[in-house]
């Protein structure tokens, strides 16, 4: 049974675990607001609101339905637009219509719902704008969404810290019912995730969903997304630790992260959009072994490791070590990825990662590569570990050139 809350309703459904949520929402629930554009998480025409608790409190992030699995929703709140629509406009649509924001029409739901995750999660200006990344516009140039975007940035500063949502509420943001969803959540029992005797497993779904959406709609797996046994990233004796299942954001968002990488939010931006970068997950970029992985070749160049866990058995892999062949793995059937760490690089080092593609942003990699260096006082290099992706059948960690430089 997959139980969450659509809007204001709970749902408590017997499907397939791989029925897309726009599927769902459209053909199940004939809420036809959402609308079907790529069905490949490009286009941004099926964004949908998915509110969480993490930590006691909810947090909404926006994700392309056409790649999300109705199993990931579990536990969670999913906003459409007719989630967020009273009588009027909300001052969301109010804006893109006062500046012609929105012609055909097509696109224009999805930029609603990222827009209003925007005036649910921050208030930044840059934010409003890299809120819309995913979402594509055939019509307008873009121009008057971004304006409609800074005006809505400027209209929500005044957001207090405390109390957001009930700010968002009385200013017509998002419906009151929105005040009683933390609750609700708490009120669904939490799924324990059988992953003993499996072999089957998914986390955010963003290549499979893609590669074989006939397949995975009837498919029969575990979903590992958002596992709060796989969730964390914690800084313990000079190693940093990273659950199976954090997200691209995830990443970007840790103060641990952050404060290791100076520059993380510059590498970030370059892997996918955000509704693909609050859906992927590391463990599911290591397992899709694409050559060119983005997350891959990032904690390649760390040098990082895997823990795989099969019930009570667990065993350690140097990513490095991980790639066997062409999307081949040292890995078990049964095995799940647990976790990942690395030792936290020390002062004074350097890191960079970056992207060859025909686009700057929302682009696959021709080439991407990373490279880590560590220095002693005199400015010599103890320490290099570098990795490129779309050079070989595997992400390549580029073992001769890392001792050639040390
Ligand atoms: Fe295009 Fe989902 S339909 S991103
Ligand atoms: Fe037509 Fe955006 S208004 S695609």
């Amino acid at each position: 049974m997959i139980i969450f809350y659509l809007n204001d309703q709970r749902i408590e459904v017997s499907l397939s675990p791989g029925v897309t949520v726009l599927d769902f929402v459209r053909k199940h629930q004939r809420l036809t607001g959402t609308k079907i554009g790529c069905r490949e998480g490009d286009c941004g025409a099926c964004t949908v609101l998915v509110g969480s608790l993490e930590h006691g409190n909810l947090t909404y992030r926006s994700m392309t339905s056409c790649l999300m699995p109705l199993a990931n929703a579990y536990g969670k709140h999913i906003v459409t637009v007719e989630g967020i629509n009273g009588n009027n406009l909300t001052p969301v649509q109010e804006t893109l219509v006062n500046h012609n924001g929105t012609q055909c029409g097509f696109c224009t739901i999805g930029f609603v719902m990222s827009l209003t995750g925007f005036t649910l999660s921050d208030k930044r200006v840059e934010k409003a704008i890299a809120s819309i990344d995913g979402n594509i516009c055939r019509c307008t140039g873009y121009k008057s969404i971004e304006r409609a975007a800074g005006e809505i940035a400027e209209t929500i500063k005044s957001k207090p810290e405390e109390d957001t949502l009930g700010w968002l509420v009385e200013k017509n943001y998002v419906p009151e019912y929105f005040l009683s969803i933390k609750d609700k959540l708490k009120s669904i029992p939490f799924a324990e995730k059988e992953t003993l005797g499996n072999t089957n497993f998914t986390g955010g779904g963003t290549d499979l969903f893609v590669q074989k959406p006939e397949h995975m709609t009837h498919e029969n797996f575990v979903p590992l997304f958002d596992d709060p046994k796989l969730n964390d990233i914690e800084e313990r004796d000079g190693m940093c630790y990273l659950g199976a299942s954090v997200t691209v954001t995830d990443i970007a968002e840790s103060a641990v992260m952050q404060r290791i990488f100076p520059d993380l939010e510059q590498y970030v931006k370059l892997v996918s959009s955000t509704p693909i970068r609050n859906m992927a997950t590391i463990a599911g970029n290591f397992v899709n072994a694409s050559p060119i992985g983005d997350m891959t070749i990032f904690f390649l160049a760390l040098d990082s490791s895997l823990v795989l866990k099969n019930g009570p058995h667990s065993r350690e892999v140097k990513l490095r070590d991980f790639y066997k062949g062409y999307k081949q793995l040292d890995k078990d059937p049964e095995e799940i990825i647990e976790k990942i760490f690395f030792e936290i690089p020390e002062e004074p080092f350097r890191f960079n990662f970056e992207k060859v593609c025909k686009r700057t942003h929302l682009d696959i990699a021709s080439v991407n590569a990373a490279c880590l260096l560590t220095f002693d006082e005199d400015g010599k290099i103890v320490k290099a570990h570098l990795s490129a992706g779309g050079l070989a059948p595997i992400p390549k960690y580029l073992a001769e050139t890392s001792v050639f430089l040390k």
